[in-house]
C-alpha cells in the first residue's frame, strides 16, 4: 500500500477530487495548510534582496491506495493540479505498512 500526499492550489481541489473519483478511489482526507516552496512564497525571487518568507494557503490531500493504483493516482493528480505556474504544488509518496478499518477489523488492502 502507498500513501500519496499532495499539496495543491486550493482552487484545484474539486478537479482533483473528480479525477480521483473516476479512478474509483474510496476515501481521502483533505486539510487546509500553509507553506512555501523554493520561491519562499513570493511570486518572484528577488536576487540579493532580503525578504521575509511568506506562507501561502494550500490544500493537502492524503489518499491511501494499493500499490498497483499508486502510479495512476500520482499521474491523475499531477495532470489535474497542473497550471504550469509556480506554486502548483508537490506530491509525496510513502510506503505504508498497515491499514485497519475500525468497524470491522479488516486490514491491509481489504481495509482501503
Ligand atoms: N520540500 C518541501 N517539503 C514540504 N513541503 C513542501 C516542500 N516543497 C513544497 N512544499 C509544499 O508545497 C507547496 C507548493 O510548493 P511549490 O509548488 O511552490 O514548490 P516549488 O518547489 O517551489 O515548485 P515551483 O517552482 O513550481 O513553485 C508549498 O507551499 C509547501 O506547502
Ligand atoms: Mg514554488
Amino acid at each position: 500500500m502507498k500513501k500519496i500526499e499532495a499539496i495543491i492550489k486550493p482552487f484545484k481541489l474539486d478537479d482533483v477530487k473528480d479525477a480521483l473519483d473516476k479512478l474509483g478511489i474510496h476515501g481521502l482526507t483533505v486539510t487546509e495548510v500553509r507553506g512555501y516552496g523554493r520561491q519562499k512564497g513570493h511570486v518572484e525571487a528577488y536576487r540579493g534582496v532580503e525578504y521575509q518568507v511568506q506562507f501561502n494557503a494550500k490544500v493537502k490531500i492524503e489518499v491511501v491506495i494499493s500499490d498497483d493504483m499508486a502510479q495512476k493516482v500520482v499521474t491523475a493528480i499531477r495532470e489535474t493540479a497542473n497550471t504550469g505556474n509556480i506554486g502548483d504544488g508537490k506530491i509525496f509518496i510513502y510506503d505504508l505498512s498497515g491499514v485497519v478499518r475500525i468497524r470491522t477489523g479488516e486490514t491491509g488492502d481489504q481495509a482501503i
